[in-house]
C-alpha cells in the first residue's frame, strides 16, 4: 500500500455516541485489528468532538468513550502496537479542522449526502458543527498525514472530500504537503443492514434496539434479536444472484461470512435449500461464539476505568508527539506568527 511518496499510515475513528454494534465490528473494529496484525502503524481515535455534534450527556458520554476504547481492546487492538486514544485529547484535530473549513467550499459540504439524512427537514435547527464534521474528520486524518482509512461504506463520501481538501490545500498553497487518502472500504461487511429493514444501515442511533446487535448484548439477547430477524418465507437459494432483491436474507448470509471469515458463495452453498429456522439458529451460534468472548473481556476492562483514562491519555500523548510538528508546519505554510517561547 503506498499513497505517493508518503510513509503508509493508518487512521480511523469511531464516535462514543452510543454503544457499539455488530456493524461498527465487522465494518470497523475487526478490520482495523487486521491492520494492526500487518504490522502497518495504526492510529485509532474515539472521536469525542465528533460525538458532540449532537447532543451527548456529559456523564454518558465519558462512559461511551470508555467503553469505545474497551471494545478496541477486547476486539484485539495492543494500545502498545496501536496508538489508541480520545480526540479531545489532542488538540490538533480542533486546529486544522478549523483551518481545513477555511479551505472547504460550502458547496462541497453541502452535498453530503449524510448530513441530509441526519438532519432531515430539520436542518435549520440541527448544530453548525453537524455541517463541518467532514472537515473535522479530514483533520482527525491528515493531522498525521495518514495515508489509508479503513472505514464502513458509509464513509465513502467523506474521504472523498479529505482528498479534495487535501489538493486544495496542496494547490493553494503550492506545497505537496497533505498526502490524497486512499479510502479501505473491503470485505463482505461494508455495510451491515438492520436486522428489521434490509435497506436501513445497523446504527447505534436506530429507535428501536431490535434492529441491531450491541457488542454489550448477552448471548440470549443475540440469539432473540437473530431468530426474530426479519426474512422471507423462501428457503436460501443455492447462488448469490438469486439473493439480489432479498435483502434481509442478503444481509444475514453476508453477516454470517465476515463472522465466518469466509466468501458469501461460500456460506450460500453450505445453506443451499436451508430454511431460516436452521440458517439462523446456525447463525446466532456463531455470533455468540464470536462475541462472547469480546463481551466478556469489555466488561473485565470496564471495571477498572482508571486503567482505561491510562490508556487513552498514554496514547494522547503519542498521537500529540506526532501531529504536533506536522500542524508547526501547516501554520508556517499558511502564514501564522509563531514566536512565543515553549
Ligand atoms: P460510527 O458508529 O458512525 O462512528 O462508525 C464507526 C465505523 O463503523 C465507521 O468506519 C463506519 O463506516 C463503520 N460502521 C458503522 N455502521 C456500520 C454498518 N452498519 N456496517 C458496516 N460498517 C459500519
Ligand atoms: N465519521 C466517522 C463515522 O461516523 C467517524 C470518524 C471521524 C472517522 N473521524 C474519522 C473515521 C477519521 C475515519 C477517519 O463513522
Amino acid at each position: 500500500m503506498s499513497a505517493g511518496s508518503f510513509p503508509t499510515r493508518i487512521f480511523s475513528g469511531i464516535q462514543p455516541s452510543g454503544g457499539l454494534t455488530l456493524g461498527n465490528y465487522l465494518g470497523a473494529l475487526k478490520r482495523f485489528v487486521e491492520k494492526q496484525e500487518e504490522g502497518i502503524e495504526t492510529i485509532y481515535c474515539m472521536v469525542d468532538m465528533h460525538a458532540i455534534t449532537v447532543w451527548q450527556d456529559p456523564e454518558k458520554l465519558r462512559q461511551q468513550t470508555r467503553e469505545g476504547a474497551a471494545a478496541f481492546i477486547a476486539a484485539g487492538i495492543d494500545p502498545k502496537r496501536s496508538i489508541l486514544f480520545n480526540q479531545s485529547q489532542v488538540t490538533a484535530h480542533v486546529e486544522l479542522g478549523w483551518i481545513f473549513n477555511c479551505i472547504v467550499r460550502m458547496g462541497w459540504m453541502s452535498r453530503m449526502t449524510q448530513f441530509k439524512d441526519k438532519a432531515g427537514k430539520n436542518s435549520e435547527n440541527v448544530s453548525l458543527g453537524l455541517f463541518a464534521y467532514p472537515s473535522l474528520m479530514a483533520a482527525d486524518i491528515l493531522a498525521y498525514k495518514s495515508t489509508h482509512v479503513p472505514v464502513g461504506d458509509d464513509q465513502k463520501q467523506h474521504l472523498e472530500l479529505c482528498r479534495d481538501i487535501a489538493i486544495k490545500f496542496n494547490n493553494d498553497y503550492g506545497v505537496e504537503f497533505f498526502p490524497v487518502v486512499e479510502p479501505v472500504i473491503e470485505g463482505v461487511a461494508t455495510r451491515v443492514m438492520s436486522l428489521r429493514d434490509g435497506t436501513k444501515k445497523m446504527s447505534k442511533s436506530d429507535p428501536s434496539d431490535q434492529s441491531r446487535i450491541n457488542l454489550t448484548d448477552d448471548p440470549d439477547t443475540i440469539a432473540k434479536k437473530i431468530r426474530k430477524a426479519k426474512t422471507d418465507p423462501e428457503p436460501l437459494p443455492d447462488n448469490l444472484n438469486a439473493l439480489k432483491d432479498r435483502l434481509e436474507a442478503k444481509n444475514l448470509v453476508n453477516i454470517y461470512a465476515a463472522l465466518a471469515g469466509q466468501t458469501a458463495e461460500r456460506v450460500i452453498k453450505d445453506y443451499a435449500g436451508a430454511q431460516f429456522g436452521t440458517f439462523k439458529s446456525a447463525l446466532a451460534d456463531l455470533a455468540v461464539a464470536t462475541l462472547e468472548p469480546i463481551t466478556l473481556e469489555m466488561k473485565r476492562l470496564m471495571q477498572d476505568q482508571a486503567e482505561i483514562d491510562r490508556i487513552l491519555g498514554e496514547g494522547a500523548d503519542r498521537a500529540d508527539a506526532l501531529a504536533r510538528p506536522i500542524m508547526d508546519q501547516v501554520y508556517d505554510i499558511i502564514g501564522m506568527i509563531r514566536s512565543r517561547r515553549r
